[in-house]
């Protein structure tokens, strides 16, 4: 019998390896040291409802790519999201608009991530901090010291950061990944209890603090009595603010959003900041994804690709597509 496949890290492009694999016939073992899957695409369920911290809605271009998001429009875990489009620019806000279809997890955005896993095993809460090789297997190491395996193959699905230490067997693919440079962005919620009075449902920011700012409650399925809303910093404001206490980064963030609405905006009654460490690579590559066939070890991730939820998708799906033509 065949060792299973390992697969480290459960956001959409370790999910979108494994679905390929086990498509195949192929028995894949995922870790996730978050309590739950989704990564960078997962949501915050609060006392205001589901809040998308991270992606807001996705894009479609890749064929490949297109053909599953169909999949998942038909299973109804995506739905169009389509807002009231704003843009500031100089000092003025006016409306956006444009004929890109946009797209968001149905009832909330970690919904495609769950239906990719499904009843795939996984451990959660368990962050690999070794991966190394055998005779003929491979093993990983966790946190608490404890061995997992034995893995005919290794799928390292995590932001570059974290795949450098993961990768040190195939030190060429750990040169690659550690001269990726990723970004942070500071994501605060804001939730008021009555709407605020305008039209704005999503807004492209091209100057000061905020890169972006939605109003959560549109989406399709975030069903709340709460004026739901996520603002995003820009990678260098969520930078020099990297270590800021969080109720300084909400009132900072919440000051700049106020100036920019356009409208009155009262005290939030509930208030989150989530800081993403890892939140997009500084520039896009086109690597697809970084293999040693031969030695079994791959590396996926948004960073091999477009930094977006796309990119990410079609870079698991080559780390997979790889993995298979070797075994041919
Ligand atoms: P991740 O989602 O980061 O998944 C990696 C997983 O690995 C995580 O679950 C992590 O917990 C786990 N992990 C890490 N290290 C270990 C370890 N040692 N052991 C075990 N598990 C580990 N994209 C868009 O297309 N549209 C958007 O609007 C958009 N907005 C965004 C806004 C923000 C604030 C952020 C942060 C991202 C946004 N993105 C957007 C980007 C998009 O979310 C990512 O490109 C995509 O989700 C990355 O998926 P991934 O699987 O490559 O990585
Ligand atoms: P997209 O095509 O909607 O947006 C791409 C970029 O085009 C936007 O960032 C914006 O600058 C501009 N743009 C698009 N439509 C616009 C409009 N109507 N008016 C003004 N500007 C407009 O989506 P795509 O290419 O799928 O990109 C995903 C989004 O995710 C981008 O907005 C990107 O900035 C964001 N993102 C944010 C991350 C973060 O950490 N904050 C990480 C990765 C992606």
């Amino acid at each position: 019998m065949t060792a299973p496949i390992a697969i480290i890290g459960a956001g959409i492009a370790g999910l979108s390896a494994a679905h390929v694999l086990h498509a195949a016939g192929h028995e894949v073992y995922l870790f996730e040291k978050s309590r739950g899957s989704g990564g960078r695409m997962a949501s915050k369920r609060s006392e205001v409802g589901s809040l998308d911290l991270g992606a807001q809605y996705f894009t479609a271009r890749d064929r490949r790519f297109i053909d599953a998001l169909n999949q998942w429009r038909s299973q109804g875990h995506v739905v169009e999201w389509d807002p009231a489009l704003y843009q500031y620019r100089a000092g003025s806000l006016t409306p956006s608009q444009d004929e890109q279809p946009r797209w968001v997890g149905s009832p909330r955005m970690s919904a495609i991530t769950r239906a990719l896993l499904g009843d795939l095993p996984i451990t959660f809460g368990c962050r690999i901090t070794e991966v190394f090789r055998g005779p003929h297997h491979w093993t990983l190491q966790d946190a608490d010291g404890q061995n997992h395996g034995p893995f005919s193959h290794v799928i390292i699905a995590t932001p570059a950061p974290q795949a450098t230490p993961l990768l040190a067997s195939a030190p060429k693919l750990a040169a690659v990944a550690a001269g990726v440079v990723m970004e942070p962005t500071w994501s605060v919620a804001l939730a008021f209890k009555s709407p605020l009075e305008t039209p704005v449902e999503g807004c492209f920011v091209q100057e000061g603090e905020l890169d972006w700012f939605a109003r959560n409650r549109c989406k399709p399925g975030r069903d709340t009595d709460y004026d739901t809303w996520v603002l995003h910093a820009t990678s260098a404001w969520s930078r020099e603010h990297l270590d800021a206490a969080r109720e300084n980064v909400v009132e900072l963030l919440h000051g700049a959003f106020a100036e920019l609405i356009g409208c009155l905006v009262p005290e939030p009654s509930f208030t989150l900041a989530h800081r993403w460490l890892y939140a997009r690579p500084a520039q896009g590559h086109q690597w697809g994804a970084l293999a040693d066939a031969d030695l079994g070890l791959f590396a996926c991730g948004d960073w091999c690709a477009s930094g977006r939820v796309e990119g990410a998708w079609l870079s698991g799906h080559e780390a997979a597509t790889r993995l298979l033509d070797h075994l041919e």
